[in-house]
């Protein structure tokens, strides 16, 4: 969603505010509003659903208005957990109506907020999480906004970008943000903020971009930006073509930083959802899971979020003895629809701009079943379709080969399988085990990414290669089948993937020398049968690089070995993706491939 919140001092700020909001509308939107104040202390507020134009017309009415606008916020809506209506549409207020709030995504605790603001007999005249937060401030203010603001968004789980205007103080405006992206403007006399670079950019050319958590203060035209209560002194940045673009920190690529932050957010992208000390699960969206009857799962995703969902359906079957069917969005389109009023359809995307996706969620969201969106870019209009969604909070993801988020998209997959363990009677103990043994994991993979060394000696004897075989067994297809489709993706070489037992029904007639196989053979996932089936392969005097666990010996069957840390049969699958990415790019750079930007694709696939 897109608003614009525009600080003005001697200019009729309203036009730029309904401006702002009509170059955001090619996106779509249920409805819009705007609150304003003037200098001697008027306000007005309006609301329109539908286009902005119809809140456009209605400012125009208002012959109250004049042109000695101080400050004013805006917001455009899309309706997902609420209806279309004047009463949901922003800005919304407190009961005392001094103050009022625009807010973008999502509150995710906003159910438990709103039955304590009730008990303490607060009026709620719209079925938004964002009114809530128009109580909260009202319920927590002593004094000054920026302490008040402080106190409130530690109560608040989700992804959120809000505006306040105090009535009785607008000369300080107050801005905060938390993985919801959020740009200030500076511009002649005023200051303007939006979630979306393209609102206002033909009147501004530097911005600053504000960090989670930090308080942006507006006085007279003039801003502050505090950060845990400490001014920060943030320097401009430049408007130019690339932005957004995050930084390379002191890789050579995105991709290669991407890959280096996989294990680094792990607790974050957990943090708001997994009690460690108490190893207990606690988002609310999960809960409300539980309150549903659920029979079956149902995954649609595509490419490197497909085999994302295809590991997903085995943690759902084994933790949960939940029945789950994976689809390519593309084929899902198309299929026969067989409706189940009882399944959960989970919709998984990196950038929620992929075609195939948003489609399928159409078909099923008119069909009024139930949907639930796993994404990382906060914000896309798609994800909010969904009747449930959870973000997996791995920041923006540059690279076309989707890495890190990969990996994130895993970790709330299965925290999905182990909140359905009540559905198999899953001791508490073992789920228990589990959450301990995610903790240690992120860990082990920081470790796997100091290999970095023994992955290039590798990638210099592989990179002479055309053709290779990724073998697999049981529920490593999915890591097989990812690490083979970066290695296509990266290198433009080609790989082929197959369960060690199906070797002798045919693929076996494909394996000469000069056609290695990749052999991901695990501790606790049949490793012994799995061995048997590769000493068939040496047979055909072929090479083998083994991917195995710490402490596995068979040499004899391995030319080269990469060695992953040992963890659980459940968390096997994420042990050899840090090493498989970084042999893909080490095999790309010696090939001289753009690493980024690989030739033919894009980042989201926006046509079906
Ligand atoms: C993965 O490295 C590829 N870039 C591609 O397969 C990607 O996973 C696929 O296009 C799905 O993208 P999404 O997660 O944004 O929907
Ligand atoms: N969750 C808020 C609402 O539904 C904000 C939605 C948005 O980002 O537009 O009103």
């Amino acid at each position: 969603m897109c608003w614009i919140f525009a600080y003005n001092w001697n200019k009729n700020s309203i036009p730029f505010l309904v401006e702002g909001l009509t170059n955001l509308e090619y996106r779509g939107y249920d409805s819009a509003g705007v609150f304003w104040i003037t200098w001697d202390w008027k306000v007005f507020l309006e609301k329109a659903v539908w286009k902005v134009s119809n809140l456009a017309g209605k400012v125009e009415l208002n012959n109250e208005k004049d042109d000695n606008y101080k400050s004013g916020i805006a917001h455009t809506r899309w309706a997902t957990h609420w209806g279309v209506t004047e009463e949901n549409t922003h800005p919304h207020y407190s009961n005392n109506e001094r103050f009022f709030v625009v807010h973008n995504w999502i509150i995710e605790n906003y159910a438990s907020l709103k039955d304590d603001l009730i008990k303490k007999w607060y009026k709620f005249y719209s079925e938004t999480d964002t009114e809530i937060v128009a109580k909260l401030i009202e319920d927590e203010f002593e004094k000054d906004l920026i302490t008040t603001i402080s106190k409130i968004t530690k109560k608040l789980v989700g992804a959120y970008a809000l505006a306040i205007i105090n009535k009785e103080n607008p000369d300080s405006l107050i801005w905060t943000k938390f993985w919801s992206p959020m740009i200030l403007w500076i511009w002649e006399d005023s200051c303007f903020l939006s979630s979306d670079i393209n609102a206002l950019s033909q009147y501004c050319f530097e911005f600053f971009t504000l960090e989670d958590d930090e308080i942006v203060v507006v006085n007279n035209w003039k801003h502050k930006i505090f950060n845990f209560g400490k001014e920060v002194d943030r320097k401009a940045e430049e408007m130019t073509q690339e932005f957004a673009t995050a930084t390379k920190w002191e890789f050579e690529t995105f991709t290669e930083k991407e890959i280096n932050e996989a294990p680094d957010v792990l607790l974050n992208s957990l943090k708001w959802r997994i009690n460690f000390e108490e190893k207990t699960i606690t988002s609310e969206t999960l809960k409300e899971l539980n309150e549903l009857d659920i029979e079956r799962i149902e995954i649609i995703a595509s490419g490197s979020s497909y085999f994302a969902g295809v590991t997903s359906s085995y943690w759902f079957k084994e933790l949960s003895w939940m029945p789950c069917e994976v689809r390519i969005s593309s084929e899902f389109l198309y299929d026969t629809f067989i409706p189940n009023s009882k399944t959960l359809y989970i919709f998984i995307s990196q950038s929620w701009e992929t075609a195939d996706v948003r489609e399928s969620v159409k078909i099923v969201k008119e069909k009024g079943w139930m949907t639930f969106g796993i994404v990382n870019v906060v914000g896309s209009t798609v994800a909010k379709m969904c009747d449930f969604w959870l973000y997996t909070h791995s920041w923006v993801e540059v690279g076309v080969a989707s890495t890190k988020n990969i990996i994130w998209q895993l970790w709330v997959l299965l925290l999905m399988a182990l909140n359905f363990w009540t559905k198999r009677n899953l001791q508490i103990k073992e789920v228990r085990k589990i959450i301990v043994e995610i903790e240690d994991l992120s860990k082990l993979m920081q470790a796997q990414l100091n290999d970095i060394n023994h992955i290039k000696k590798i990638a210099k004897k592989y990179s002479q290669y055309k053709n290779f075989f990724f073998l697999w067994r049981n529920l490593l297809y999915w890591t097989a089948e990812e690490s083979a489709l970066k290695l296509k993706e990266l290198t433009y070489l080609h790989a082929e993937c197959y369960s060690t037992w199906e070797l002798k029904h045919w693929p076996l007639a494909l394996v000469w020398p000069d056609f290695p196989c990749v052999a991901i053979n695990l501790k606790w996932v049949m490793e012994t049968k799995t061995a048997s089936n590769i000493k068939e392969v040496r047979a055909r005097n072929t090479t083998v690089l083994g991917i195995i666990t710490e402490g596995m010996n068979n040499s004899e069957l391995y030319d080269e070995v990469i060695e992953v840390p040992e963890t659980s049969h459940i968390l096997v699958p994420f042990t050899p993706l840090i090493p498989m990415w970084l042999l893909s790019v080490e095999i790309a750079k010696i090939l001289w491939k753009d690493i980024d930007k690989p030739q033919n694709l894009a980042k989201s696939v926006t046509v079906e």
